[in-house]
């Protein structure tokens, strides 16, 4: 096991820099995965996170090198890495946040779900340990089939006697993201003033961008309405294809990544307001999972917020998304349940 501390001048300046009436607590969050493609930058925005005061980096290989370079950074956590499961223990216990981006990502011409065989058995071990280890965290899956894995973990936690579901959260992040630099540039507005919140799933057709509601308001033509929408749901395809068998999203992914367990700490230290959409247990729609914006608190979910109005092109959107996200968490629960 690498160890390292680093507490510096600098770290504790970030310290100071919190919420104007946020408790700046101990936190200790682990990144599952994090030798990966997402799992090293994630861990450096992690590094940067004046929230965070442990962080466990945890993969099967390679960790000891990730986290002593990521350790030198002068901010406030303790960085500590794990590598191979007999250590996955001591780098979830006492974790108030995990984060997944643990398994294969896609090549070009596969689908999310081409993934399943291979991360879905991922999925279910590394949420075994946290059911043993910190049944209490908040669990920021981004393993894909989101859709599916999401189910998986729910499965697993429930079949332990842990499962809480204000604790679980698919990371979907990332189409939120994509939408607001999409949305901005063909509105011609400033990135970072643009909210739109993405709701349904974390694949394909599921993701479903509600620019109805995106502000600041432009009136964009149904035409470009729909090319937004289609390169939303498309975004991720659009990095692996440029990628060419180099694997999906990385770097825009642990942007995501870094900002959603950041909603998560700051729910958990009390800050008022803090909403991001995420793929959560769900009356929102029949479905059982359904991502929409939800509002983040001391135990995780505080509040599942409703769909808001749709335009007719979002309520046909929202139809077809249903079939497919049906089956792909049926096919979650199926799997966590059979073996
Ligand atoms: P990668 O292959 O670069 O890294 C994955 C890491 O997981 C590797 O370091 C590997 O050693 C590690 N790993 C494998 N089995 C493990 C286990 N049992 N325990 C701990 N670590 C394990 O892949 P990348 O690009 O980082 O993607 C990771 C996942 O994130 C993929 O499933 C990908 O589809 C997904 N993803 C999700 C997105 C989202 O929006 N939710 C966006 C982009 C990717």
């Amino acid at each position: 096991m690498f160890r390292s501390v680093a507490r510096s001048a600098a770290g504790k300046h970030l310290l100071r820099r919190g919420y104007a009436t946020e408790s700046v607590p101990d936190r200790k969050v682990a990144v599952l995965g994090a030798a990966g493609g997402i799992g090293q930058p994630l861990a450096l925005l992690m590094k940067l996170n004046p929230r965070v005061s442990r962080l466990a980096l945890y993969d099967i290989a390679n960790t000891p090198g990730v986290a002593a370079d990521v350790s030198h950074i002068n901010t406030r956590s303790e960085v500590t890495g794990y590598v191979g499961e007999e250590q996955l223990g001591q780098a979830l216990e006492g974790c108030d946040v995990v984060i997944i981006p643990a398994g294969v990502p896609r090549k070009p011409g596969m689908t999310r779900d081409d993934l399943f065989n291979i991360n879905a058995g991922i999925v279910k071990g590394l949420c075994s340990a946290i059911a043993k280890y910190c049944p209490n965290a908040l669990v920021n899956m981004i393993s894909n089939p989101v859709n599916s894995t999401v189910p998986i973990a729910a499965e697993v936690f429930k079949k332990a006697g842990t499962y809480d579901e204000r604790k679980l959260f698919g990371v979907t992040t990332l189409d939120v993201v994509r939408a607001k630099t999409f949305y901005a540039g063909k509105a011609k507005v400033n990135v970072t003033d643009v909210n739109v919140p993405v709701v349904g799933g974390h694949a394909g057709v599921t993701i479903l961008p509600l620019f109805s509601q995106a502000t600041p308001k432009a009136n964009l033509p149904e035409d470009e309405i729909k090319a937004l929408t289609k390169r939303t749901q498309d975004g991720g395809t659009e990095v692996v294809e440029a990628k060419a068998g180099k694997g999906s999203a990385t770097l825009s992914m642990a942007y995501a990544g870094a900002i959603f367990a950041d909603a998560c700490l700051k729910g958990l230290n009390g800050v008022p307001d803090v909403v991001e959409c995420s793929f959560v247990q769900s009356t929102v729609t029949e479905l059982p999972f359904f991502a929409s914006k939800v509002r983040l608190g001391k135990n995780g979910v505080e509040e599942v917020l409703g769909l808001g109005p749709l335009s007719e092109y979002e309520k046909e959107g929202l139809e077809i998304l249903k079939p497919e996200l049906k089956a792909s968490i049926e096919k979650g629960i199926k799997f966590a349940n059979q073996s």
